[in-house]
Formats: structure tokens, C-alpha cells, sequence
């Protein structure tokens, strides 16, 4: 079990490389079985879930390659569509694979992801999706097996804008008969980034970034060189880090426009943003002012960083109201707080956090990968040394996190028991 040790109380000065997008690698990176061929992709963040993915490929046949700052996938001996369901449970979005599985050969058999650490996370959307499209799906003991002798294009409406489901439907369509129509698409920066890397490699989809995604369907795809998106929420997550523990930070590779509604609320809480090429300032206020934040689908403000200014909040002056509309079970890292001193109520999907002067250092537990890095930040502002334990869940999407906190003058080491 690992844990990181975080010295509190120390300001944060420099500037620190994002680096490529989670949510973005990951479904493409099961894009390239698509192609049959050679994928290189570059600006892959150096994560759990990243190396899980490559690894179910390698299950599956592929070769996979690290090659200096790039991976060179070779999927032209993919020879099963059988998702081991140990890797499976092990990362329930691995459930994109099933999709590229569909759309290469026809055919994939996995697991039923279950629940995470954030709520239920069932996959019913998915699954009416494929049925759209032809494909039909039995269910065994927790085995879902897909199987179709053509997919056909069709128009699919969502019940809600699913990024899983938008992603699962690209990938079994791109070589479909036919052209599918998405309605009521998941708008994440993270579909257009999926949408150019399939466009690169010869598919025809437009609309990604919009509601509507349009996907017509080609009879093959060639080799791929692609450069994944920064990640947005890294970024968000280090200026709320500098906007808590006060100072000024440069990042670098950030798309500004990908997390405006992070930079809106950052503002309204007083910190100054200064939107530079390819980067972003910050200078943090004394203190910070409390306001409200309610989580939505693209472009609203994101889920993935509700905790992560939840956490900021409990020391803004102020009480501010936090409304998370996506999951069902994203506050289990307010019961960690409280014992390093916030004070807050929950009642349902609300959580109303009364900014206090100060936390206090704690033992305390990581429980999800956004919960687990707001602890981090707390850790970093209370006074004393903090232990966060779990922190796997942190290393799951964070790419050589304590060496850029370190180079930015906060104090966190790591310790392995
Ligand atoms: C993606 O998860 C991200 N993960 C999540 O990031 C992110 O929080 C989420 O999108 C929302 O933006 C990856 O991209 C790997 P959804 P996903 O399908 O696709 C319900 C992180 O911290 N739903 O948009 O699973 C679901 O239960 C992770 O980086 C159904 O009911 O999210 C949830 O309440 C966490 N049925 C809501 O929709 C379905 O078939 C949003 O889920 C699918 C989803």
C-alpha cells in the first residue's frame, strides 16, 4: 500500500508541463485494434490506466511498443475478442475496448464493469446503442457476449450524453455499413479528440464537439500518427492547487478553452487567470472567495473537478453551494476533510461547505482518483504533515504528480509501506 507524506503550508511558485489527456488516451488507444496496422501515438500520460489499456491490447494479440516519447501499437495480429475479465474489473473503462472489438471483427465478449468508487456506473446505454446497430448481446453469469454478422448504421438517440456510450458508438461504427447518427451526444474535448485521431486514420465522422455525430461508415483503415489533447482536469486540478495554497503558477500545454468553466469560477473565487499561448497563469488571492458550483455535461463544469474545488472551498470565505448532478456517490471525500477540520452538511446531491480559516493535518484515505488528489491539496495547505493513504487511486491519472508538486515548492514525498 503506498501513501504520499505532505508537508502543509508552503506556497507554490514556477511552472509545470501538463501532460496528455486521461479520457482522451484511453479511448484511443482501444481505437487503434480499428485499423489492423501500426498506430504511433504521442503525448500518452504515463498512468495506471494507460499501461491497464495497453495491456488488455497485449491480451488481445496487439504488440505494443514504448518508444522514446512515443507508443507503437501493431494490431494486425489481434486474434481474440475476449476482454480477461480480471482486467476488466480491474478498470471498467476498458469497456470502450468492446466497442473497437465490435467494429474490427464483429464480435466481443467481457465483463459487466460493475460499480466504482463513484456510483453505480451501469453501462444500459451502451448497450441499447449496439443493440441499434444490429449487434446482438446475450448475458451469461456476468459475461456479456456481442456477436453480429453486419453492423448497420442507424440513428441512435442517448437518454442522456453518455461520453462512454458516444465513444462505445463511434468505435462500432466507423467500419459499419452505412451511416449512424448520434443524438444527444456526450461534447467532451475528449470525443473531438477521438473523432481527428479515427479521421486521421480514414474514418469519416463529423459533428464531435456537438450534439449531433454523424459517422459514415468505410471499409478499412490505414496507419495512424497521433499527438493526444493536455489534459484538462490535470490542469484544472494544479491552478485549484495554486488558487488554495496560495502563489503564482505558469502551466504549459493547456487549451484554455477546454476548461473555461474552471477558469469562470476561479475568477468569481479571486484569483487572477492570464490566458497565455498554449498555457495559463495564475496568481492566487489571500484568501479565496466562496462561490457555487453545480457539475454538467460539457461544457458546464465538469464532474471530475467537483472535488477538487469542493476542497479549495472549505477554506474560501464564504459558504458555497456544490451540486453534483453526474454521479450518484462523488462526496466521500468531504468525511476526509472533516478530519482535518471542514465543515460541511450533504443533503442528497448538495453539498454546502462553510469556509473555515484553517485545516489541520490528518491520516486520512483515498477513496476515488479526484477524491484522492483533493486530499493531496488539503494536505498541502494544512498546517503539519498530512498522510494520504490509497494512493493508487491518485497514480490511476496523474502522470509524475509528486515530482511537479515538488517542483513547484510544495513538499510531498512518496512512501511505500
Ligand atoms: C467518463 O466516464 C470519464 N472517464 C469520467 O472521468 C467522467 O467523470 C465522465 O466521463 C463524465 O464526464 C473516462 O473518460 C475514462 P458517462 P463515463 O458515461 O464514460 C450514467 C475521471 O475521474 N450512465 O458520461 O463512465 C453514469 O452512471 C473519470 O477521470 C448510465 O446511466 O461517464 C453517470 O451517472 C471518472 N448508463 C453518467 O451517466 C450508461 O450506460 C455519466 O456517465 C452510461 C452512463
Amino acid at each position: 500500500m503506498a501513501s504520499y507524506i505532505i508537508e502543509g503550508g508552503r506556497k507554490l511558485e514556477g511552472e509545470v508541463d501538463i501532460s496528455g489527456a486521461k479520457n482522451s488516451a484511453l479511448p484511443i488507444i482501444a481505437g487503434t485494434i480499428l485499423n489492423g496496422g501500426i498506430s504511433k501515438l504521442y503525448n500518452v500520460p504515463n498512468i495506471h490506466d494507460t499501461k491497464m489499456m495497453f495491456r488488455i491490447l497485449e491480451e488481445l494479440g496487439c504488440k505494443v511498443k514504448k518508444d522514446k516519447n512515443k507508443y507503437i501499437i501493431d494490431s494486425s495480429r489481434l486474434n481474440s475478442c475476449d476482454i480477461p475479465e480480471d482486467l476488466m474489473r480491474e478498470m471498467r473503462s476498458s469497456v470502450i475496448i468492446a466497442g473497437a472489438l465490435i467494429g474490427k471483427n464483429r464480435k466481443a465478449c467481457f465483463s459487466c464493469p460493475g460499480g466504482c468508487d463513484i456510483g453505480s456506473r451501469p453501462i444500459d446505454l451502451h448497450l441499447k446503442a449496439f443493440k441499434e446497430l444490429g449487434i446482438n448481446i446475450s448475458e451469461d453469469s456476468g459475461r456479456i457476449e456481442c456477436s453480429a454478422d453486419n453492423i448497420n448504421g442507424s440513428k441512435i438517440r442517448l437518454d442522456f450524453p453518455s461520453v462512454g456510450a458516444t465513444e462505445n458508438i463511434i468505435l462500432s461504427s466507423v467500419l459499419a455499413e452505412g451511416e449512424t447518427t448520434i443524438i444527444n451526444a456526450a461534447m467532451e474535448p475528449e470525443i473531438v479528440d477521438l473523432q481527428n485521431f479515427l479521421n486521421r486514420m480514414g474514418a469519416k465522422i463529423a459533428g464531435a464537439g456537438s450534439n449531433v455525430i454523424v459517422i459514415n461508415g468505410v471499409k478499412k483503415l490505414k496507419d495512424v500518427s497521433y499527438n493526444i489533447i493536455p489534459d484538462r482536469i490535470e490542469a484544472g486540478t494544479f491552478l485549484c492547487m495554486t488558487a488554495m495554497n496560495g502563489g503564482e503558477v505558469k502551466l504549459n500545454n493547456v487549451i484554455s478553452e477546454h476548461i473555461e468553466p474552471v477558469i469562470q469560477k476561479l475568477e468569481d473565487a479571486g484569483c487572477k487567470l492570464n490566458i497565455i499561448h498554449n498555457g495559463i497563469e495564475l496568481k492566487a488571492p489571500k484568501r479565496l472567495r466562496a462561490v457555487d458550483i453545480k457539475t454538467m455535461p460539457y461544457p458546464g463544469f465538469p464532474t471530475d473537478m467537483q472535488s477538487i474545488f469542493g476542497t479549495i472551498m472549505t477554506v474560501a470565505k464564504g459558504t458555497s453551494i456544490v451540486i453534483e448532478n453526474i454521479f450518484e456517490n462523488r462526496f466521500k471525500y468531504l468525511d476526509e476533510l472533516s478530519r482535518m477540520g471542514a465543515k460541511y452538511t450533504i443533503e442528497g446531491r448538495t453539498a454546502i461547505i462553510k469556509g473555515v480559516r484553517k485545516l489541520n493535518s490528518a491520516n486520512v484515505r483515498a477513496k476515488d482518483l479526484r477524491g484522492g488528489i483533493s486530499l493531496v491539496i488539503a494536505g498541502m495547505y494544512a498546517n503539519g504533515k498530512t498522510k494520504v493513504d490509497n494512493i493508487e487511486y491518485i497514480l490511476r491519472g496523474y502522470d509524475n504528480l509528486d515530482n511537479k508538486i515538488r517542483s513547484l515548492g510544495g513538499r510531498i514525498h512518496l512512501y511505500n509501506e
